[in-house]
């Protein structure tokens, strides 16, 4: 069977499981509805994200035969306002030797009115699949009818490997590809003697490849391999993301700001900042829009199958990125897109919030809600206050977001409100200014939390009862003033 014959039938066979389990699957109150998420099964990374003919893509690894990781295919959604998605075909699916275990993550580039996307293949070589007896190669595969079916290149894989001595092929993937000047460029993840690495590519046609530098690099503090790198430019300073494993027991990304000289590939840079202090945050990718706007979405891991769900995970709302006055440290801020969602709205101004008197904003009618609150820090003499939500009557099961003035601490405390991992964690914020300002988005089981206008953000899961409805703003002691406080429903 010629090659393109055999990526149609997996892509069908696949796209057939799908829809036949879910004649099965039943309704779930936990399911997002206005973030993106798989119809049914595995989800993880967002890949290919690109504007491409006026529409926002975005493909993710997609397991269409179980809510658990494998089998790893391109699923693919689109939207025209960066909020409301649109099903698609599958885009790629394992069918030649070289990928038969699995698409990995990727980036995609128009060329010519094409779109090219570029991935990682991945074979396992040992029969039991243990984690390094692997090869991963990269690849490209080309679509000619708007990015909805891709033919794979006969010349595949494009980079069968990382110069000896600098990577390994067993852990060499997520191609991220832009242009620059004259050329196209492409950093991938690897690692060597368990430490990650990022290496930088460059191509003057797309198809061959050749090798630049390691422009990061692990000291044996970051971990032992760097996942999804994504490269960018904001302003005069170009930034480098990245996901390294192995520097905690909850995922992690995060970026530096630094320079690329792209005669010499090499990147100067200065500290490395978390990208997102939640639990559960990973693999987040750019792409730049006909704003000129720099949109990050990450993926939201879960595991369906623990919880007994049918699905897995999700993506947050895609952020805009830019730079601090200091150029130092990334604004996240979600898209304002989002205020197309609202509906009924409370508005509160100059609300006091007192240790005996808890106020209670209206239950929640359909889990979906946006709130803002912005606390006066000068007026407040009380030191602990925050914000409780999806709170059942007696507040036994809650999520509570918590400020501490005398540490200046933001404490997510999930220990109440069953996440899987029931963890707590508190983040030093930046200097104290006279407003602490909250901004929470709720969907159904997850929760955006973004600090002072983007200076922070944390992302969590959490699976409440589907009575527990309630939000309340407490203090420990003392009295909380807050200058405003913006309460809407959301309806997708
Ligand atoms: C990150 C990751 C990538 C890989 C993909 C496989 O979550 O491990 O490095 O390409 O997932 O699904």
């Amino acid at each position: 069977m010629n090659q393109v014959r055999k990526h149609i039938e997996a892509i069908q066979q696949a796209e057939q499981f799908v829809n036949e389990s879910l004649q099965h699957a039943v309704p779930d109150v936990h399911k997002p509805s206005y973030h993106a998420s798989p119809r049914i099964h595995w989800m993880n990374d967002p890949n290919g994200l690109i504007q491409y003919r006026g529409e926002y893509h975005l493909y993710y690894q997609h397991n269409p035969y179980s809510e658990e990781w494998g089998n790893i295919h391109w699923a693919h959604k689109k939207s025209k306002d960066l909020i409301h998605w649109e099903k698609l075909p599958i885009a790629l699916a394992p069918s030649e030797w070289y990928d038969k275990d699995g698409c990995f993550s990727g980036s995609s580039i128009e060329h010519e009115g094409k779109l090219y996307v570029y991935y990682t293949s991945n074979v396992f070589t040992s029969p039991q699949g243990l984690p390094d007896d692997l090869l991963q190669q990269q690849c490209l595969a080309i679509s000619e009818d708007g990015g909805i079916s891709f033919t794979k290149y006969e010349n595949n894989p494009i980079i069968e490997a990382p110069p000896a001595g600098i990577g390994q092929n067993n852990h060499f993937r997520d191609p991220k590809v832009w242009k620059h000047g004259d050329h196209w460029y492409m950093v991938l993840g690897t690692k060597k003697d368990d430490k990650g690495k990022v290496l930088l590519y460059r191509s003057h046609n797309l198809l061959e490849w050749e090798y630049v530098s390691v422009i990061a690099q692990s000291d044996g503090s970051m971990g032992y391999m760097y996942e999804c790198p994504d490269l960018f430019r904001i302003g005069e300073y170009d930034i480098l993301l990245i996901s390294p494993e192995g520097v905690r027991d909850y995922p992690l990304s995060g970026y530096y700001v630094g320079k690329l000289d792209y005669d010499t590939g090499t990147y100067t840079h200065g500290a490395f900042h978390v990208l997102d202090d939640g639990f559960h945050f990973y693999a987040p990718q750019t792409m730049e829009d006909h704003l000129g706007r720099r949109l990050l979405i990450g993926w939201m891991p879960m595991n369906g199958r623990k919880l007994g769900k049918s699905w897995s995970g999700a993506m947050t709302i895609p952020r805009v990125l830019t730079l601090d006055e200091h150029n130092e440290r990334l604004i996240i801020q979600p898209v304002e897109e989002l205020i197309k969602l609202r509906t009924q709205h409370i508005q509160h101004k100059q609300l006091i919030v007192d240790s005996s008197l808890e106020q209670a904003l209206p239950k929640l009618q359909s889990r979906r809600a946006e709130l803002k609150v912005a606390y006066n820090l000068t007026e407040s003499d009380a030191q602990e206050f925050g914000i409780s939500i999806l709170a059942s009557d007696q507040r036994e099961e809650e999520t509570v977001i918590r400020y501490s003035v005398s540490s200046n601490e933001l404490t997510l405390d999930c220990s109440k409100s069953y996440n899987g991992s029931d963890r707590v964690k508190s983040i030093t914020l930046g200097q104290a200014s006279d407003q602490l300002i909250l901004h929470l988005l709720i969907d159904h089981s997850v929760v955006e939390i973004y600090v002072n206008e983007g200076e922070r953000v944390l992302s969590c899961f959490v699976f409440p009862k589907e009575s527990s409805n309630h939000i309340h703003l407490f203090t420990s002691s003392g009295k909380a003033v807050i200058d405003s406080l913006d309460f809407w429903e959301l309806d997708v």
